[in-house]
């Protein structure tokens, strides 16, 4: 099926390596605590897994329908935070969700194995509903997201699913489907997969909130620029009892010292300074003086390859058509095997 360019081109595309999916709705600019929580992971995976990272735009319009050029327009700003941060298309497949219609597909079919009250039951949805506002007016291909998602994984035979502790209920509904349709069809046709939860906790906002998220207002993007970014970290919440700096100051729930343990390179020093700081006599600003420091060394690159990327944008959808294409293969002979095992293969 697959053509010896591609497979040539992409070894890791068709190594028997575990297959390992991730995906994002592409709804804003990727931002630091994507970066701790899973885009790192991914740059450490590609190596020991065939790797396949989907640019989940049909899931976004789930609850964006009224902006789709909203949606469509953060896809290469996604795409290009994944390339600027590490992910080597050599080594990951990465792929546009809307552009593989097996997935709308596979979809179809899985509806019918999940019932509206399991949907309803379902935590993940259940919140998102709630922060959303939707009450009784929910759109029905919000509310039936998790089948999607149950395409998706499945499509590609993902064995391991690295995600947040918010997406775990959805990992347990694909496993569901996989299973209610392996019974029926009395055949191993598709496979369960294992939800891959990063042991490093999220990091938080800069307003001190336990969560990093763009809906709240308090990150600082991949793609900020050095003014923004030292902005930001004026911003960043600390300690509010210390109030003079020959103060001890509080290490725990200080954003600033979240950020130092996850950014700073420097182990010892930054434990020296977590000492002071703790002691008294260490002003907010000195920490937010490193603060600053690290974190603009940290982007400095990313922005350098982002910038670079950017003068191509033509070279940049080239990458995703040629992931998307690659992904299409795998995900129709899914659909394919999906069929042929109810017996819808009529010529
Ligand atoms: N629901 C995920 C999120 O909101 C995005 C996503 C879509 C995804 N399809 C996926 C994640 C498949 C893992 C696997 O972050």
């Amino acid at each position: 099926m697959s053509s010896p360019a591609t497979s040539a081109a992409n070894p890791a595309a068709t190594s028997p390596a575990p297959i390992i999916l991730t995906g994002d709705r592409p709804t804003g600019p990727l931002h630091l605590g994507h970066y701790v929580g899973s885009l790192r992971n991914r740059v450490t995976y590609q190596r020991d897994y065939r790797q396949f990272i989907m640019l989940a735009d049909a899931q976004a319009l789930t609850d964006n329908m009224d902006d789709p050029a909203k949606v469509q327009r953060n896809v290469i700003e996604v795409a290009l935070d994944y390339l600027a941060t590490g992910i080597d298309p050599a080594q990951s497949t990465i792929l546009i969700q809307s552009q593989i219609p097996e997935l709308a597909e596979l979809t179809f079919y899985y509806l019918n194995l999940v019932t509206v009250a399991r949907l309803e039951r379902n935590p993940t949805v259940k919140e998102e509903i709630r922060l959303r506002g939707f009450e009784r007016d929910i759109p029905a291909g919000f509310l039936t997201y998790p089948a999607s998602q149950a395409a998706d994984i499945t499509a590609f035979k993902a064995v391991l699913v690295p995600v947040g502790e918010d997406q775990v209920p959805m990992i347990e509904q694909t496993n569901e489907i996989v299973r209610r349709f392996n019974r029926i069809v009395n055949k191993e046709v598709l496979v369960e997969a294992k939800a891959l939860v990063p042991e490093i906790g999220r990091l938080p906002g800069i307003d001190g909130k336990a969560k990093m998220s763009k809906s709240l207002g308090n990150t600082i993007n991949l793609s900020a620029s050095a003014d923004e970014v030292r902005a930001a970290v004026k911003k960043v919440y600390t300690d509010p009892l210390h109030l003079r700096v020959a103060d001890p100051g509080h290490i725990e729930g200080n954003i600033a010292f979240s950020y130092l343990d996850a950014f700073d390179p420097e182990k010892d020093a930054l434990a020296e300074m977590k000492a002071h700081y703790q002691r008294g006599g260490l002003a907010d600003s000195i920490v937010k003086a490193r603060l600053e420091a690290v974190l603009q060394e940290f982007l400095a690159p990313i922005r350098a390859r982002r910038a670079e990327l950017e003068k191509d944008r033509g070279h940049v959808m080239q990458i995703l058509k040629e992931g998307t294409a690659r992904a299409r293969e795998v995900a129709a002979q899914t659909a394919d095997d999906v069929k042929r095992a109810m017996g819808l293969s009529y010529f």
